[in-house]
C-alpha cells in the first residue's frame, strides 16, 4: 500500500493533522497502538488558546464545542491567601475556551469516520522505517496480518514514549529535560465547579488547581510527591487536603462528590531538538513536555498539527518545500516560549522543599504579578498564547 503521509499515534495532534490534511485533499493514513474506547476516554488538559480554536474550526470540528464550551475571560492566582485577579480579555485581548481533551478527541475521531480516512485502532508493533532517505515506510501488524505502507513522509504524533522519537538514530536529536520531584494528583467530579474561573493556589502544602470541565463537572488538581500513588488518595482524603490548601472562602462553597476518575501526572520539561529527522516529522508530546500549570501542552501539540499541515499543503499544493524544511526552527521557537512559561509558572507556584531563597523568590514573584500590570500582561499573553507586544515568528 502508498500514501502520502502516515501518520502515527491517534490523540489530538494526529488527529488534527488528519483533518486539516483531509480538508487539503492530501492522502494519508492513521495508526494508532491503542484501541478507540481507551483514546476516547483519557483524561487530559481542558484549556484551549484561542489559536488552538481557530485551527479545531479550520479542522471542521467546532460545532459541538461552540455548543458545550465554557468562555473565560481570566483566572484567579492565590498566593499563601491573597488574590490577585488575571483579566484575560483585558490584558492581553481575549478570553480562553474551556473545553476537555477527552471531549475533543471525540469529535476528531468522529469526524474522520465520517470520511474515507484509514484510521487503524489496535495496530501493533508500529515502525517507522527508512525515513533517513526518500523512501520512508511504516510496517504494523493487525490480526495477526503484517501491513507495510509506503510513504512520503511520516508524522511522528505518539506521544512522549512513543516508538518514533526512539527510531531517530542517537545523538541525531539533542534532548533537554528536567524532571520534577512531585507531580499532580487529578480527581474529575460530577459536582459544580467552586468557582466560575480557574483558581490556581500555591500554599504551604503545596500546589492546587480548581478547574472544570462544564457548570456541572469539576476537575481538581493538587501537588504530590512523586513517590504517591492515586490509590493512597481515599475521595475524602483528597477533598480535604483540597480544602486545606484554597482561601477558606472558596473551601466554605466547595461541593464534593465520588470521584469519576482520579490519576497523578508527573511533571517534567522536554524538548527534543530539532523536531525532525529526515522524512519524520514530530509533534506534541512526541517532541517536547511541559508541566500542566502554563495549559500548553495541548495547545502546543495543536499548532504544531497547524504548521505540519501548512508545510505539507504548500509541499503539495505549490511544490513550496520551504514551510516543511522550516518547519523545526519555526516550531522551536513557541515551544521555548511555553517551556519558559510553563517553567516560570510552575516554580512560582509550587512548593519546593527546603529552600528558603527559593521560597522568598516566589514571594517576590509574585508581589510583582500582584502590583504590575506590566507583569499581569506578559503573565496574561503567554497563557493564551498571543502576543500583541512582540510574538516569535
Ligand atoms: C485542566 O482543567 O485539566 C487544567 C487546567 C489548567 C491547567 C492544567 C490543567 O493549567
Amino acid at each position: 500500500m502508498r500514501t502520502q503521509v502516515v501518520i502515527i499515534g491517534a490523540g489530538p495532534a494526529g488527529l488534527l493533522l488528519s483533518r486539516l490534511l483531509w480538508r487539503e485533499g492530501i492522502d494519508h493514513v492513521v495508526l494508532e497502538r491503542r484501541s478507540r474506547a481507551y483514546v476516547e476516554s483519557r483524561i487530559r488538559a481542558g484549556v484551549l488558546e484561542p489559536g488552538t480554536v481557530d485551527l479545531l474550526m479550520a479542522a471542521g470540528v467546532a460545532d459541538r464545542m461552540h455548543r458545550e464550551a465554557l468562555t473565560h475571560d481570566g483566572f484567579h492566582l492565590v498566593f499563601d491567601g491573597r488574590y490577585a485577579h488575571i483579566d484575560l480579555k483585558e490584558l492581553a485581548g481575549s478570553p480562553v475556551t474551556v473545553y476537555g481533551q477527552t471531549e475533543i478527541t471525540q469529535d476528531l475521531i468522529a469526524a474522520c469516520l465520517g470520511t474515507d480516512t484509514k484510521l487503524v485502532f489496535e495496530a501493533e508493533g508500529v515502525t517507522p522505517c527508512d525515513f533517513a532517505g526518500a523512501n520512508p515506510r511504516v510496517t504494523y501488524a493487525k490480526g495477526g496480518q503484517t501491513h507495510e505502507i509506503l510513504c512520503d513522509f511520516i508524522a511522528g504524533c505518539d506521544g512522549f514514549h512513543g516508538v518514533c522519537r526512539a527510531s531517530v538514530p542517537p545523538g541525531a536529536m539533542t534532548l533537554y529535560e528536567r524532571v520534577l520531584p512531585f507531580g499532580w494528583l487529578g480527581m474529575l467530579t460530577e459536582t459544580p465547579p467552586v468557582e466560575d474561573e480557574l483558581i490556581y493556589v500555591r500554599h504551604e502544602r503545596g500546589f492546587a488547581l480548581c478547574s472544570m470541565r462544564s457548570k456541572t463537572r469539576s476537575r481538581y488538581y493538587l501537588q504530590v510527591p512523586d513517590s504517591d500513588s492515586a490509590e493512597a488518595w481515599s475521595d475524602e482524603r483528597f477533598w480535604e487536603e483540597l480544602r486545606r490548601r484554597i482561601p477558606g472562602s472558596a473551601a466554605d462553597r466547595l461541593i464534593t462528590g465520588p470521584a469519576l476518575e482520579k490519576s497523578i501526572a508527573p511533571l517534567r520539561s522536554f524538548v527534543a531538538e530539532p523536531m525532525r529527522f529526515g522524512r519524520l516529522f514530530l509533534a506534541g508530546d512526541a517532541a517536547h513536555i511541559v508541566p500542566p500549570t502554563g495549559a500548553k501542552g495541548l495547545n502546543l501539540a495543536a499548532a504544531d498539527a497547524g504548521a505540519m499541515a501548512q508545510g505539507l499543503a504548500a509541499y503539495y499544493g505549490s511544490s513550496d518545500g520551504a514551510p516543511l524544511e522550516t518547519y523545526s526552527e519555526t516550531r522551536l521557537r513557541h515551544v521555548w516560549r511555553a517551556e519558559r512559561f510553563s517553567w516560570w509558572f510552575t516554580s512560582m507556584t509550587h512548593r519546593f522543599e527546603g529552600d528558603a531563597f527559593a521560597r522568598r523568590l516566589q514571594q517576590a514573584e509574585f508581589d510583582a504579578v500582584a502590583s504590575s500590570r506590566a507583569f499581569r500582561t506578559a503573565l496574561a499573553e503567554n497563557y493564551i498564547g498571543v502576543f500583541r507586544n512582540g510574538s516569535p515568528s
